[in-house]
């Protein structure tokens, strides 16, 4: 019934979350969105911003892929349902609220070979040794990136996660601040032997920035 008329207008439920703030659930066409107080989290454009990333790669040779910022876990859903992707995926999440809501009420528990981690996204890529194939980089609090993200210690140790031929996608914001940052980010991939290409205004909205080995 819900998501019928959630044609007609959007039916929203409102929980509160101590890292994120007011986050709502919004029926809009037929579907659920996972929504901050002011940016899409996950089912809306940001679904469609990762996918779009995702038609840029070469899915058959990605063996494992690392997600940081799981949300709603729409890139999830993007990748099994429109990539048929059934390899490992590790999902970290720092506020367990919202994996909560992931679990219950956009049904990740159904997905087989999906392992969520609650943790904060700098201290896993410190600590975990193991390498992925491929890694995205998802990390909002409502619609910015939370600033260690863009300091060149973080993308360290994200290389050292990614294996020898992995690939990095990354969402990066449209924040004026973030243009030098995201220029040393981009020049140091570049330093490390990586071919970057730049996506700008992906849905009218965000950067989104892959790196991939030459
Ligand atoms: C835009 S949402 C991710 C959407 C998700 N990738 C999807 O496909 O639906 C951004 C997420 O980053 C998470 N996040 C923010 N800071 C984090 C941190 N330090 N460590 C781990 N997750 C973090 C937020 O809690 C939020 O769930």
């Amino acid at each position: 019934m819900k998501r019928i008329l959630s044609y007609i207008y959007p039916v929203a439920k409102k929980i509160e979350s101590d890292k994120n703030g007011t986050l709502e659930i919004t029926w809009f066409n037929g579907k659920k969105h996972l929504n901050s107080k002011n940016a899409n989290y996950s089912y809306g454009s940001l679904q469609r911003i990762l996918k779009f990333g995702l038609e840029k790669i070469n899915l058959s040779k990605v063996n494992s892929v690392l997600l940081l910022g799981l949300g709603g876990g729409s890139v999830i859903e993007t990748l099994r349902k429109d990539f048929k992707y059934q390899k490992h995926i590790t999902a970290i999440e720092i506020d367990q609220v919202i994996i909560d809501l992931a679990k219950d009420e956009f049904q990740l528990k159904a997905y087989e070979k999906l392992e969520i981690i609650c943790d904060d996204a700098f201290h896993f890529v410190e600590t975990h040794n193991q390498t992925f194939d491929l890694i995205i980089i998802d990390l909002f609090i409502d619609t910015q990136v939370p600033k260690q993200f863009l300091e060149l210690d973080f993308w360290e140790f994200v290389l050292k996660r990614k294996s020898t031929n992995g690939i990095i996608i990354f969402n990066a914001s449209l924040e004026k601040s973030l243009g030098s940052k995201l220029e040393s980010i981009i020049s140091y991939l570049k330093s490390h032997v990586y071919k970057v290409a730049v996506f700008e205004k992906v849905n009218q909205t965000n950067t989104l920035v892959i790196a991939s080995a030459l």
